[in-house]
């Protein structure tokens, strides 16, 4: 009897297993192992998650990599984490960056540009998601979402901007999710509760058409963009949402989707190494590959972000 369930137990775990294996190839990873030596990145939301190993691959790969975190001290530990595991000193940063403060930013762009005259590569990771009955904001009162995932992004993008140029070929990878696609864009309340019933899926929508202005803009400058969807992440995200029953529901379709911290880096140290990506501007990545959303992206809405983006942060500078 017993024998009997082990010999059917064996097979289906291994089927099981097995089904696990070839989704992680259809993931894809970061083939190319061209080296940045001479290079400088910055990573928000660095501390942890797929921020972490983004930092670890590109510092592997003996970039200058800036940890820009709101928390220096977490940003510190995550160093010490990295150079343990790769048994080796890299040239690793830490600065602070609270993406919720304009302030903030500021004193961020003025440590970096204090320090390094040229930046190559920007991954803007950093990114929250509260539950939806809870109402956040930042310290200038946008919401939070919005206020962190794109428009402080958005701020510390254009203020780097400059800079970037002048160290092109350069690049900016935004994190945006699969998400998007439930998100909507409403440009007169934007930075309020009331754009829409999904406000991180709003802000991930933002992102992608922040990247594809910015692509338009930065035409030909040798400044690319690139917006990614990581896929979904085994990482502290949904840290706000979660509870413990939901970890006995969602194993079992974790088990089958969901990607380490690492497999989840993949297309972002792909987006910000590839060599043939070297032209590619505007345009939206998963699995190591480009993709077509279901969102028809128009040019309209994405000036009028950008538009309304630059006014909010002028509002609130005063
Ligand atoms: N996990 C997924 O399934 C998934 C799917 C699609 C897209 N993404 C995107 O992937 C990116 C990385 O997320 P993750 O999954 O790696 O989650 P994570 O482990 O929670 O990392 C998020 C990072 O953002 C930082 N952050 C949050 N608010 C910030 C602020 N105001 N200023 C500066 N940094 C701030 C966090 O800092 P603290 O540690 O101090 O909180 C943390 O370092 C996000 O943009 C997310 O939207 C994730
Ligand atoms: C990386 O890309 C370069 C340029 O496209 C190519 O010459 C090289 O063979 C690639 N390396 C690997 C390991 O794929
Ligand atoms: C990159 O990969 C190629 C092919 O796998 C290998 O020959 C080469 O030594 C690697 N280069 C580095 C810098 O690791
Ligand atoms: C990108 O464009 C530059 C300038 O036109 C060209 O020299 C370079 O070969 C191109 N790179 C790729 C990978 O197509």
């Amino acid at each position: 009897m017993g024998s009997n369930l082990i010999i059917c137990l064996i097979p289906a775990i291994l089927v099981l297993f097995g089904l696990r294996k070839l989704r992680e190839r259809s993931w894809g990873f970061c083939k190319n192992n061209t080296t940045l030596n001479n290079k400088v990145a910055i990573i928000t939301g660095a501390n942890s998650g797929i921020g972490y190993e983004v930092a670890k691959e590109l510092a592997s790969r003996n970039a200058e990599v800036i940890l820009a975190c709101r928390n220096v001290d977490l940003a510190k530990k995550a160093i010490m984490r990295i150079e343990k595991e790769l048994q080796k000193k890299l040239k690793l940063r830490a600065m602070e960056l609270d993406l919720a403060s304009l302030k903030s930013i500021e004193q961020f762009v003025s440590n970096v540009q204090d320090q390094y005259p040229y930046i190559h590569i920007l991954i803007n990771n950093a990114g929250l998601a509260y539950p939806k009955n809870e109402i956040h904001l930042t310290e200038n009162n946008f919401e939070m979402h919005f206020g962190v995932n794109h428009l402080g992004h958005f701020y510390l993008t254009t203020l780097l901007l400059n800079t970037l140029r002048k160290s092109a070929p350069s690049r900016i990878i935004i994190v945006s999710s699969s998400l998007h696609e439930k998100g909507e864009i409403n440009i007169d309340s934007l930075e309020t509760v009331a754009q829409g019933k999904n406000l991180y899926a709003n802000s991930k929508l933002a992102n992608i058409y922040f990247c594809k202005e910015l692509a338009k803009r930065a035409k030909s400058t040798g400044l690319c963009t690139y917006a990614v969807c990581p896929g979904w992440v085994y990482t502290s995200l949904f840290r706000h949402s979660i509870r413990w029953y939901h970890y006995i529901l969602v194993a079992p379709i974790a088990f089958f989707f969901m990607r380490s911290p690492k497999q989840g880096s993949q297309t972002i140290i792909y987006c910000a190494t590839e060599p043939s990506l070297e032209n590619q501007t505007g345009l939206l990545y998963r699995n190591c590959a480009s993709y077509t959303s279901r969102v028809k992206f128009d040019d309209d809405t994405a000036s009028k972000l950008w538009e309304k983006s630059e006014y909010l942060i002028n509002s609130r500078l005063g």
